[in-house]
């Protein structure tokens, strides 16, 4: 009997020890839960909507009141300037910290009055890293971030530091999770060989559909690493070429069959995907993003994404 509950205890210690990692990245990744699409802040400052103070709190509020819980930020949006006016907003907005998730970027410094850089490069040096962050903290009003991404992959990044700083970042409470941004699967796997990738958030759409033929997001959805998907509609309603004038034809379509708007089906169309890809809307229309919340709901049809793809591409699948 005992040599039978001990023979149990030791394969329960040596299942533990051989499956450590994946039980710690599971823990891990299950402290944090993004909302079902995040809010990008991108164009709610100097580069495009340039909210006031009360506007941008009034624009958060409405995010928290129709689920979108997360938003997304990088130190560069506005020119610097973007992370601080929405800090100023959320203060001014009285919503208790933990009712939102933030997530901001690094690593991409600008040529700009206050920045003594001669040229645009990227720097993942660990001080860098810190000093960002903590530059991101202040300027958003708050003790933590919930994600930090690293903004683009620099050639000459050294994964050893990059680990270093994402774990002092973690011990120090600065941050909670640490993820990259536009980054390789080789890339990815290059820091993910010294510390944890939580996420990767990469251009994709129905027209960047690149990452799920490539390769991308079979991998993050193997490893367990969140795929989020910037410009999420895509150049559909930004350019006209023959591709989104074919789209917008079918779109019209579909808008009628599902009851939605076209910018509501292609986000249903990301989401459909197996990889749970989280879409960053860069709406900062109240009423839009509102709608947008309507593509959780939305289950295209299998022929209907195709459709979809087939029109993005210009061809039928071989
Ligand atoms: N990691 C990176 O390198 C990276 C790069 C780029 C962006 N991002 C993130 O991704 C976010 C989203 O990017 P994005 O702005 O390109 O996203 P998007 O959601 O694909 O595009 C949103 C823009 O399209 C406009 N729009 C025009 N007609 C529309 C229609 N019929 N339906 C919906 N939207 C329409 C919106 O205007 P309204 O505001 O009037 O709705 C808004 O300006 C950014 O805010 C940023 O957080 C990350």
């Amino acid at each position: 009997m005992l040599h039978c509950a001990k023979a149990l205890a030791s394969r329960f210690f040596l299942f533990l020890a051989s499956h450590s990692k994946i039980i710690i990245t599971v823990l891990f990744s299950m402290k944090i839960t993004l909302s079902p699409i995040i809010a990008g802040a991108m164009n709610w400052g100097v580069w495009s909507k340039n909210l006031t103070t009360t506007e941008m709190a009034a624009l958060i509020h409405s995010c928290l009141e129709y689920g979108i819980t997360t938003f997304d930020h990088a130190d560069i949006y506005g020119g610097y300037t973007t992370e601080a006016e929405f800090g100023a907003a959320f203060k001014h907005s009285g919503i208790a910290r933990e009712q939102m998730q933030l997530i901001s970027k690094c690593g991409i410094q600008h040529v700009m009055g206050n920045r003594n850089n001669r040229i645009k490069h990227y720097d993942y040096s660990k001080e860098y890293i810190i000093k960002s962050t903590e530059g991101s903290l202040k300027n958003l009003q708050t003790d933590y971030l919930d994600v930090l991404l690293l903004h683009r992959p620099s050639p000459l990044m050294e994964p050893d530091e990059i680990a270093e700083a994402a774990e002092q970042l973690k011990a120090d409470g600065k941050i909670k999770a640490f993820g990259v941004s536009n980054f390789t699967n080789s890339q990815t796997e290059l820091i993910r060989s010294r510390t944890e990738v939580f996420c990767n958030q990469i251009e994709f759409s129905a027209t960047a559909y690149q990452p799920m033929l490539d390769g991308s997001l079979d991998y993050m959805h193997l490893n367990n690493i969140r795929a989020l998907a910037w410009s999420p509609i895509g150049c559909v309603f930004k350019t006209d070429t023959e591709q989104t004038q074919r789209l917008r034809t079918l779109l019209m379509e579909l808008v009628v069959k599902y009851e939605v708007t076209a910018d509501v089906i292609l986000l249903a169309w990301i989401l459909r995907h197996p990889a749970k890809i989280i879409p960053v809307t860069g709406s900062a229309n109240s009423e839009r993003l509102k709608n947008q919340m309507k593509a959780a709901d939305v289950q295209l049809e299998l022929e209907d994404w195709f459709a979809i793809w087939t029109e993005s591409m210009g061809e039928k699948v071989p």
